[in-house]
């Protein structure tokens, strides 16, 4: 298979890059783009260094075309790069909401990819790692109602959030004031209720994504969901406390036995030995992390729990490497 990985100098395309190794995914070609910015610039890939490309306007001589360098590129080249004759699979959001544009965890929706004309979306990183600790759970007792807050790290706003907050920390420490160019405020020991721009219902847009994209790819309208979104000074695994409202009677024995054989999920819930779901310990790995699952105090029938996952994994690299092997 003939692949470009588009936004390859990125915090994702790097990931993709060594998803790519880790699994052996069988490419006879490889090809990397970024901004003239990185013109000259080599990446390594299984030993040896591949150039990365300055992207050009047109198509791309590729079967499969992976792109994470924002959305207004997406929205401009993605239908290019299609007509073409590649599949787009395309991380930013710029096509998320488009009914004729299948939003893919492969765990949980495969089938829609196949529907796809040219373009599939890669779902938000808040929503995908929620999304696999929620549909196994949702499978067995119906979930209605979710309430989730957000603990996001800085990796969501790619490499330039890193940095910021790598900086920002440093310069903390020597007793300078922190820079805020990536974020809308210091990062570094502080947290931030604002990710992406504020909406007309008060919500943020990152807030929304994780309804519009929950319902879209659980094909459950109906679910009712509400979501704080939540900067924090973590690097790259985002953490979610979730409250959830189900139809069927559940217990959290019950639960954990269910999560215990989802794909991709590891529960990791010993609260005894200090064993629970943390970035530190999620960074890095494919599966989620799933623990404090425990029975809501305030509404009947309802369980709480958190979860973490790898942003620059689950989020992003992973799932789109893993809707690439659907079509292997
Ligand atoms: P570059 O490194 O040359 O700027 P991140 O999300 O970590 O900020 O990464 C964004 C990725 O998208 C980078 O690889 C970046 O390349 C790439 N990119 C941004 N704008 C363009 C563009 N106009 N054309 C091609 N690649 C772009």
């Amino acid at each position: 298979m003939r692949v470009a990985v588009v936004g390859a100098t990125g915090a994702v395309g790097r990931e993709i890059l060594k998803v790519f190794e880790q699994k052996d995914f069988p490419l006879s070609e490889l090809r990397l783009y970024a901004s003239p910015r990185s013109a000259g610039t080599k990446l390594p890939f299984k030993g040896e260094e591949i150039p990365v490309e300055v992207l050009p306007e047109g198509p791309l001589p590729v079967d499969i075309v992976l792109a994470s360098a924002g959305g207004s590129l997406s929205k401009k080249l993605a239908p290019v790069w299609a007509e073409g004759g590649a599949l787009v699979i395309d991380n930013s959001s710029a096509w998320r909401y488009d009914p004729e544009v299948p939003l893919v965890i492969p765990q949980i929706n495969p089938e829609a990819a196949r529907k796809h004309k040219g373009i599939i979306a890669n779902p938000n990183c808040t929503t995908a790692i929620l999304a696999m600790a929620l549909w196994p759970l949702h499978r067995a007792f119906r979930a209605t109602h979710v309430v989730v807050s957000t603990y996001q790290a800085a990796s969501g706003a790619g490499a330039g959030g890193m940095q910021e907050l790598l900086g920002g920390t440093r310069a903390f420490l020597e007793g300078k004031k922190p820079e805020a160019k990536v974020f809308q405020h210091p990062l570094p020991f502080n947290v931030i209720p604002h990710i992406d721009r504020f909406l007309e219902n008060d919500y943020t847009r990152e807030e929304m994504k994780v309804v519009w994209e929950t319902q879209k790819i659980f094909d459950a309208p109906e679910m009712k969901i509400s979501t704080t979104a939540v900067r924090i000074p973590t690097l790259r695994a985002h953490a979610e406390a979730a409250t959830v409202l189900f139809e069927r009677p559940v217990t959290p024995e019950a639960a954990r036995e269910v999560l215990e054989k989802a794909p991709g999920v590891q529960v990791v819930d010993e609260p005894e030995k200090n064993r629970y779901p943390m970035p530190l310990t999620a960074t890095g790995k494919w599966e989620v992390e799933v623990g404090r699952i425990r029975k809501n105090l305030a509404f009947e029938n309802a369980l709480d729990f958190f979860v973490v996952g790898d942003q620059l994994l689950r989020g992003a690299a992973l799932n789109a490497v893993e809707i690439a092997e659907l079509f292997l």
